[in-house]
């Protein structure tokens, strides 16, 4: 089929708008997904900042020597859910920076039985775990009939915070050792969690880079312009998307997830440019069927 009796210069004025309002939502929903990639995998690798070994921990698993004076986040349940990217971190908010920073201090130390009821941790005046719990999450983590009473902090909602309960959640994914280096085994994504995010991703992405890709099949340019730049983002999604599976086996695959990444962000954006450009800017050359 040719394009030519469908070309984006020749639309009138409604299509153009709900077209330029259709790019001005998807384009930036791109920036979006990236920016919620960096913020819940940048410290896949035990350390800020989204790099190679991030995507290898996540897709492939690693290995990862620390030594003791090591700064590196040790994850734990609770405080991935208290991180501003977490979905308890609005509870936490209304304590302040003081309960914020009470709460996750004592997570990123190691979540201690010995400092759970110390206060000023990291600065003074900052409450304690206990009291951060008691006062932000127990109303619904208690056992007694609390909204989340499966996962417990105390027996009651009036009642103190219970170390042993809280542990369960607060607990570091490894422990750390004060005096020798230690080599951690960090294991990738679960499966189950795979298959959630394959799932979300992907109904959604092939639906509007096809979109995009029509319109931008609909601009003037050459043949020769659209056989190489129309599939790139589509191929690039199903690289990535096949590679995080892949890269399960075979590391070397977390390369390829990097470049398609990369390959998408920069053939998606250059087909938005130029379906703008060419729509509102393109010369309306005379219909060859007309
Ligand atoms: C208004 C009720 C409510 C408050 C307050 C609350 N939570 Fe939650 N919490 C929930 C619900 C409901 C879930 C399960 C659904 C979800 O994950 O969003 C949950 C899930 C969690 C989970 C994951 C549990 C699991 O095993 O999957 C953690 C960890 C957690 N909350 C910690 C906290 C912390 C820490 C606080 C205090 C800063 C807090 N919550 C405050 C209702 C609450």
């Amino acid at each position: 089929m040719s394009w030519d009796s469908l070309r984006l210069a020749r639309l009138g004025l409604p299509a153009k708008l709900m077209i330029t309002l259709f790019l001005a939502v998807v384009g930036p929903g791109y920036l979006f997904g990236t920016a919620n990639i960096l913020l819940k995998h940048q410290a896949a690798d035990l350390e800020p900042g989204l790099g190679l070994d991030d995507l290898r921990r996540k897709f492939h698993g690693m290995e990862k020597t620390i030594t003791p004076d090591a700064k590196i986040t040790v994850h734990s349940k609770m405080l991935e859910e208290v991180l501003p990217s977490g979905s308890m971190r609005e509870y936490l908010e209304p304590g302040g920076e003081p309960a914020i920073r009470g709460l996750i201090t004592w997570l990123e130390g190691g979540a201690n039985q010995a400092d759970f009821d110390r206060t000023g941790l990291a600065a003074a005046g900052d409450p304690s775990a206990r009291q951060v719990l008691a006062a932000h999450c127990v109303e619904c983590h208690h056992a007694d009939g609390g909204d989340m009473e499966d996962v417990p902090y105390a027996a009651a909602a009036d009642a103190q915070p219970d170390y042993a309960l809280v542990i369960k959640e607060a607990q570091p994914e490894f422990e750390r050792h004060a005096s020798a280096p230690q080599t951690l085994t960090l294991a990738p994504t679960s499966v189950s969690s795979l298959v959630h995010i394959t799932h979300a991703h992907v109904l959604a992405i092939p639906v509007f880079t096809l979109l995009v890709g029509v319109l931008f099949l609909m601009t003037g340019l050459g043949e020769m312009v659209k056989l190489i730049l129309a599939p790139l983002p589509m191929l690039a999604v199903l690289l990535d998307i096949g590679s995080w599976w892949i890269a399960r086996f075979s590391e070397p695959f977390i390369y390829v997830i990097a470049a398609a990444g990369a390959v998408f962000g920069a053939s998606y954006a250059l087909q938005i440019l130029c379906i703008l450009g060419d729509m509102w800017l393109g010369r309306r050359r005379p219909d060859p069927a007309a």
